[in-house]
């Protein structure tokens, strides 16, 4: 091997490094606030994270919904219970608000275009909070009873802007068209 062949496979070892390291897995994660959740699971867009506990005598799941944030955008989480992909799922979304705290509600997603604004879902929300730390945007909430079982598609977004309290528009591309998926909340 030449110097630069060497150089070569030492950044590239290096790259790896850094980037293995700051993609923190989820079984590795603790939350500041000590919520302790028994399980969860690596998304595979949008640098995104799903804990939650399964509460059986409830049909309820107790959820954490992590992902990585600039201060000016917004983070969704949502399940489908009627098809998949986002018009119809039900959805939890948060932000930073203009005080500089975080504000997190639910929205159904009725169309393309959504209003984002708060509104009833077709399941029950509860103990719905966000916080910011570390450049990660989390969602807590409890959901359920799930009527339909303990499957669910769900999908997660992100999008740069919030514009007076109304998250909008988010990227129709790449990480932001791949972020849906099926959970079994009892696997
Ligand atoms: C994750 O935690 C396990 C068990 O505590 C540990 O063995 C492993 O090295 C950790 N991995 C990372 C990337 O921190
Ligand atoms: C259960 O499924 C039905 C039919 O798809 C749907 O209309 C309903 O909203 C679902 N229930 C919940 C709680 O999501
Ligand atoms: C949800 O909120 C209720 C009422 O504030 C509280 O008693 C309960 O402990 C909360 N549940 C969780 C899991 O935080």
């Amino acid at each position: 091997m030449d110097i630069t062949s060497k150089l070569t496979l030492l950044f590239g070892t290096l790259l790896s490094l850094v980037l293995f390291t700051s993609a923190q897995r989820c079984s590795n994660y603790t939350f500041p606030n000590n919520q302790v959740f028994s399980s969860c699971t690596d998304l595979p867009s949008l640098q995104a994270q799903l804990h939650w506990n399964y509460i059986a005598s409830t049909r309820s799941i107790h959820l954490a919904y992590k992902a990585n944030q600039a201060p000016a955008g917004w983070i969704a989480w949502a399940i489908n219970p009627t098809g998949t992909g986002m018009v119809g799922s039900q959805a939890l979304v948060a932000f930073q608000n203009s005080e500089g705290s975080m504000t997190a509600y639910p929205t159904p997603v009725t169309s393309s275009s959504p209003s984002m604004q708060t509104g009833t879902l077709s399941f029950k929300v509860s103990n719905i909070s966000a916080t910011y730390d570390n450049n990660e945007m989390t969602i807590f909430a409890i959901v359920g009873p799930l009527e339909n079982g303990t499957t669910v598609n769900h999908v997660w977004q992100a999008g740069n802007s919030v514009s007076n309290g109304i998250p909008q528009a988010h990227a129709l591309s790449g990480p932001n068209i791949q972020s849906m998926g099926r959970i079994n909340f009892l696997a």
